[in-house]
């Protein structure tokens, strides 16, 4: 009998079972002690929603805008490298799921399938997210292949000028595709149908680097590329730079301070992410959500201003609302469907996460994501 999958966390624990452990593991991890990865999580169990009783619940929408055009709910598809280990062709699904929904997808710099493959897969535009690379030829041919492929935003990560330590990617020798030695080899035949389907897949190499960079063709080459290349020179000069060489509109992600956000706001950024990492990055910075407040009040009136990590159900979304996000990026809680069930995942995982937004808008007496505020919620004194 087919399980019967009733929230984001049933989704995971198919994930588990299906998936080879490296992969679940360097999706499931934080940086280091995991301390920040775990207040995404309990930083949003200390903030109540307020019930609000005989209201009036027809009509109710979770539609807004992002970036002036309309989704279904306030949530977009965060960028997660690798996506396509989870399951072959990952992002090539997952951008169908999102597209079908009608919330936008973001296609990560580490992706296995490239921007072209996307395009060509994809019914509508999607986001690109770029790292900014040391070598300025691979960034600038990767923000005019985001054009081409006419790609509606730019998403410029900003947290990962340097890599934080996951253990357990270590431990476990992490590459993609798998290296072919004895414990992953053993890791795999445990996983057939993964191993199966990833076989029969072309699709294995990240394809947005291999072929587009000189002198890297196999994974060894590719390795060694990636670790030298996250560009320890970037600074807000850089980044005004990027934005008047793609000219579109641009999301900076891993804004996680108020100065910060003043600065990306000066530099005439469309929205922001406040964003960290999915507590992939520094351990021992604070939730995402609990710094939210503090960045809607410093610059809240002159760009949007979304959030992630840590968001697993739509009781998150309507209280990353309610302090004041304008919307909401999912990254492992979609990750969770694909690897559990393909693009019928993606799928499911939006629509747990939208049949627990509207109820729980119901129950707090809101009609419109668009209406949802502070007094939806109550936030404990020592939050902010
Ligand atoms: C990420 N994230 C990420 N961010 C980014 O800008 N580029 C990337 O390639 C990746 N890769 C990546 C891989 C994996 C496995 C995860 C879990 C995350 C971060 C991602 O975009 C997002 O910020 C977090 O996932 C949000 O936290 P939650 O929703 O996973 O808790």
């Amino acid at each position: 009998m087919a399980p019967v999958i009733t929230c984001i966390d049933d989704l995971k624990q198919l994930y588990k079972k299906r998936t080879p452990r490296m992969f679940y593991d360097y999706c499931e991890s934080g940086s280091y002690t995991e301390q920040t990865f775990r207040d995404n999580s309990s930083d949003f169990a200390q903030i109540r929603l307020r019930q609000r009783v005989a209201r009036d619940l027809t009509g109710r929408s979770t539609e807004v805008t992002m970036l002036g055009n309309p989704v279904a709910m306030p949530v977009a598809l965060s960028p997660v490298g690798s996506t396509g280990m989870q399951w072959p062709d990952g992002e090539i699904l997952a951008a169908r799921a999102a597209a079908a929904f009608g919330v936008p997808f973001t296609l990560s710099t580490m992706s296995i399938c490239s921007i072209e493959d996307v395009a060509a897969h994809s019914p509508t535009p999607f986001w690109f997210q770029l790292y900014v690379m040391k070598d300025e030829d691979f960034v600038d041919a990767a923000i005019e292949r985001a054009r081409a492929a006419k790609c509606s935003a730019l998403v410029l990560t900003l947290d990962l000028q340097i890599l934080g330590q996951r253990h357990k990617d270590l431990k476990n020798g992490l590459t993609s595709p798998p290296r072919l030695t004895l414990p992953n080899i053993i890791n795999m035949a445990t996983k057939p149908a993964w191993s199966t389907a990833m076989l029969k897949t072309p699709r294995r190499q990240f394809r947005n680097i291999v072929g587009h960079v000189k002198g890297v063709t196999d994974l060894a080459d590719l390795t060694r590329w990636a670790n030298e290349q996250f560009d320890p020179q970037l600074d807000w000069g850089k980044v005004k730079r990027i934005r008047d060489q793609w000219g579109g509109k641009l999301i900076l992600k891993g804004i996680l301070d108020a100065d910060d956000a003043r600065m990306a706001a000066d530099v005439g950024a469309d929205a922001m992410i406040v964003s960290n990492h999915g507590g992939r990055q520094l351990d021992g910075a604070l939730s995402s959500i609990r710094v939210l407040p503090s960045i809607v009040k410093a610059v809240g009136d002159q760009t949007e201003i979304y959030m992630d990590s840590g968001i697993r159900s739509g009781q998150d979304v309507l209280k990353a609302l309610a302090l004041g996000a304008k919307s909401t990026f999912i990254g492992r809680s979609f990750i969770y469907g694909l690897g559990a069930a393909g693009q019928a995942g993606v799928t499911k995982a939006l629509e747990v996460i939208h049949k627990e937004l509207d109820i729980s808008m119901a129950l707090c007496g809101v009609q419109k994501a668009r209406d949802i505020s502070r007094e939806h919620v109550l936030v404990p004194k020592d939050f902010e």
